[in-house]
């Protein structure tokens, strides 16, 4: 029997970051506010994301296939709720978040942020609402120290 109760206070007990994911597809630049993202591998350095197969970015993803996370500090939860409106409804998200393209990806990388991976898609699973995409780390910097943003830091879920 799946208690949905059980089911959703269980998984909304995952530990979370809230990162964003700087994506691209030919010139067009896009990103989304992150959770659901875990080391896979240490050699070669694997991470899986998941993404929602109805975004944008998934889209873009797909035809790329690269992506680049950029790590938020504990106190930018503002760029967290602007990327995780949908490009389609509010246009361009990147606006005035300054930003410059990773040498490896040419994605999107928030100045900003404490720091940042660019990956190479390695492999991909489309089940359900959200598909889980591999990605080989094949670049990364530290912009700065500081404290990550956790979702255990914001009046938000994504999960269960
Ligand atoms: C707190 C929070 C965490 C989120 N985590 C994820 C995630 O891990 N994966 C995902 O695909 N979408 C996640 N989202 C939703 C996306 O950020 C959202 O669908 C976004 O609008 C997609 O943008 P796009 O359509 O421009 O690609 C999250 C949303 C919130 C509020």
């Amino acid at each position: 029997m799946l208690d949905e109760k059980a089911k959703r206070t269980l998984l909304r007990n995952i530990p979370h970051p809230l990162n964003i994911c700087g994506v691209k597809e030919g010139d067009d630049v896009n990103g989304f506010t992150l959770s659901w993202m875990t080391q896979a591998s240490f050699k070669p350095p694997l991470i899986v994301i998941g993404v929602r197969q109805d975004s944008r970015s998934h889209a873009m993803i797909k035809a790329s296939q690269v992506f680049a996370v950029s790590f938020l500090e504990v106190s930018q939860q503002d760029l967290a709720e602007t990327f995780f409106k949908p490009q389609q409804r509010i246009g361009d998200k990147f606006g005035d978040v300054e930003f410059y393209l990773g040498e490896e990806t040419g994605c999107p990388i928030i100045a900003s942020a404490l720091g940042f991976v660019e990956c190479r898609v390695q492999g991909s699973l489309e089940e359900g609402d959200h598909s889980i995409f591999m990605g080989e780390v094949i670049a990364a910097g530290q912009h700065r120290d500081g404290q990550p943003l956790w979702m255990k830091d914001t009046p938000w879920n994504y999960g269960g």
